[in-house]
């Protein structure tokens, strides 16, 4: 066997070999929860045509309330069986699919996500994945997986299997281990209704980048029609035990620190610890590292990180998002 069982939960630890991506799908296809990693972070799977696996997911998570989930799909037709797509909508999957975007768009009639995977919602999140163990899990499944990032609601999302396991042990059937994930940040999520495109939530696709293939701005505001959305968009998430304090320009003593380039604040070297999240300035470099770094400063035992300044362009946009989620009131 090359699952081996976790000590001491019981949720199993499966290699991503064929062997373990078969026994999650048929974990999967049972009604149980596996978590699977993703390029951006790793995903808490339900079967998205059982509400009563989907309900699970809030059930290990201790998630409060039901938030629209996003629905993963090996691929643009499976999305298109599951969602309406206009031509905006398909011009972004065509630049984007595979990979870190995902799109609200109305609900296809005959559409199988469940109405507890929609929160209720007339619209649908859709998304295709760009790892192949992500996708070769999907496509063994046969159904759209409903997947949350696989971390305790409010917390920091997972981008090793290890931090999984370290939120979920016990709660949850089985981990696929897939080691680090390449993006870090969790996909940008894009609503494409009433013939309009929405940034909802910045992510792995910059705004930069997804307006040049769109053409044109994002729109901003609701539409008259339009229900509230994004309930998902909690302020404070993402959140360590440590409170967080963003754009340090000095480090009081006591405080852990996260740094991002050759800036050094005065008052770093007297910090309790300190992680750089690219000393040659890169974002993409950042976002891969930034949900790790959190949860390393957090175990220093620190009341507060704080966080240096980092750039608001490109991928810099979702980075900042993150911490000032991180950041915010509790
Ligand atoms: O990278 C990711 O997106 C990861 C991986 C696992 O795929 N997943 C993830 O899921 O971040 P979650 O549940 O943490 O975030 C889903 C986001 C929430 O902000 C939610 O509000 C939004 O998608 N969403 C889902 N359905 C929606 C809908 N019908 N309308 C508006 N927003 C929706
Ligand atoms: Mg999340």
């Amino acid at each position: 066997m090359n699952d081996l069982a976790s000590i001491p939960g019981q949720t199993l630890m499966l290699g991503i070999d064929e062997a373990g991506i078969e026994r999650s799908a048929n974990l999967l296809r049972g009604g149980a929860l596996v978590a699977f990693p993703t390029e951006t972070v790793y995903g808490l799977g339900a079967d998205a045509t059982d509400s009563d696996a989907v309900a699970r997911i809030y059930t290990a998570k201790n998630r409060p309330s039901f938030n629209p989930l996003i629905a993963h799909v090996p691929g643009l037709d499976a999305a298109r069986r599951e969602g309406v797509f206009d031509e905006i909508a398909l011009r972004l999957a065509a630049a984007f699919w595979p990979g870190p975007l995902t799109l609200v768009v109305p609900v296809a009639p005959g559409g199988t996500v469940s109405d507890l995977g929609r929160a209720g919602l007339p619209s649908v999140a859709l998304r295709v994945p760009a790892s192949p163990v992500a996708l070769s899990l999907l496509e063994k499944v046969g159904r759209p997986v409903v997947a949350p990032s696989a971390n305790r609601s409010g917390r920091v999302s997972p981008t090793r299997a290890e931090h999984v396991l370290a939120d979920l042990d016990g709660r949850i059937a089985a981990i696929l281990n897939g080691g680090s994930t390449s993006v870090g940040l969790e996909s940008t999520v894009i609503a494409c209704l009433y013939g309009r495109a929405r940034l909802l939530r910045p992510g792995g696709v910059t705004r930069e980048v997804a307006e040049a293939v769109l053409g044109f701005a994002f729109d901003t505001g609701n539409h008259p029609d339009e229900a509230p959305i994004g309930p998902g968009l909690l302020a404070s998430h993402y959140a360590p035990r440590a409170a967080v304090r963003l754009d340090a320009l000095r480090i009081e003593p006591d405080e852990a620190v996260l740094l991002f380039g050759r800036d050094v604040p005065p008052g770093t070297d007297a910090a309790k610890a300190r992680l750089n999240l690219s000393e040659t300035g890169s974002l993409e470099e950042a976002a891969s590292a930034l949900f790790s770094a959190l949860r390393h400063l957090d175990a220093a035992g620190t009341g507060i990180i704080a966080v240096a300044p980092i750039p608001r362009t490109g991928l810099g946009e979702a980075i900042n998002d993150r911490l000032r989620r991180a950041a915010a009131p509790r």
